[in-house]
């Protein structure tokens, strides 16, 4: 039962982010999506509003305060906020391939975002999922957990925040707050699946015995997390990869 519990999606415009939306309002939550463009968040709000209770909210992360107006805008708006799931990417260019042809600068803003961005959003939700026991999540990247050829900076941010969650998790458990790490590899259906193009996403495919996740694959187990039915676990990262890598 989500009795009109409160989800706030950042980064819930994009692929992962909006497929979430559409599960949460099924299940009965009541859903603040977040993201940048206006457009975007507009459309994912116009698409789900006959579903249920959903809301956009605007703001750049680089933005100072970011985190802390964003939050108290959802919590404004709704009166609480049980979860918080963190979609929010800023696209594989630059971080992926070869080390010799990474950028320094897009790695810096990577980080800032797989770990920065998401300890902030952390320390301006913690209030609000610690009064009747809330669930963060953040998505990173198998990256963090299996070594690969071209990865080896999508790796070290992933694996920054894989270590945020497992040690806070032990941490806020104390105030009754859950968090946990969802880890795709690669997601077929998605902006980045067609940034990277139908040739690379078929021989990546090849690799996943169970057939490449889409985001409402994801989408479930993103939110069952977030219920009751998981009530006693937390510091977890869950691969979802179709059989890619265990
Ligand atoms: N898709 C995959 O294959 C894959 C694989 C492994 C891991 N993941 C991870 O899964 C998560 C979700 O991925 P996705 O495919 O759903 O990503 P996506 O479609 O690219 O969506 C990214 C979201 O982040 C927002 N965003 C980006 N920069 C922002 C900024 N400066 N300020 C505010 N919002 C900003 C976007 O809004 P705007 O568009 O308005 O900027 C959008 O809502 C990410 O952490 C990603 O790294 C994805």
């Amino acid at each position: 039962m989500t009795d009109g519990r409160v989800l706030l999606i950042a980064g819930g415009s994009g692929s992962i982010g909006s497929a979430i939306a559409r599960e949460a309002l099924a299940q009965g939550w009541k859903v603040a999506v977040h993201g940048r463009s206006e457009d975007k968040v507009h459309a994912v709000v116009a698409g789900l509003s006959e579903q249920g209770t959903i809301d956009g909210f605007i703001a750049d992360i680089w933005e100072d305060e970011a985190a802390e107006t964003l939050v108290a805008e959802v919590a404004e708006h709704f009166g609480r906020i049980d979860a918080v799931i963190d979609c929010t990417a800023t696209g594989p260019l630059g971080i992926t391939g070869l080390f010799p042809d990474t950028s320094p600068e897009t790695f810096t803003d990577f980080l800032d975002v797989s770990v920065g961005w998401f300890e902030r959003l952390t320390h301006a939700s913690y209030g609000f999922l610690a009064q009747e026991g809330g669930t963060i999540i953040a998505f990173v990247s198998d990256a963090g957990i299996h070594a690969a050829r071209r990865q080896s900076l999508v790796g070290a941010a992933r694996a920054a925040t894989i270590g945020f969650i497992r040690n806070f998790a032990v941490e806020a458990a104390h105030d009754g707050i859950r968090a946990h790490a969802i880890s795709p590899s690669y997601v077929a259906g998605t902006d980045t699946s067609r940034r990277r193009g139908t040739e690379f996403m078929s021989r990546i495919a090849r690799r996943a015995g169970l057939g490449l996740p889409e985001p409402e694959d994801i989408a479930p187990i993103a939110l069952f997390l977030c219920s009751d039915g998981a009530r006693k676990i937390t510091g977890q990262v869950i691969s979802i990869n179709g059989g890619m890598n265990a």
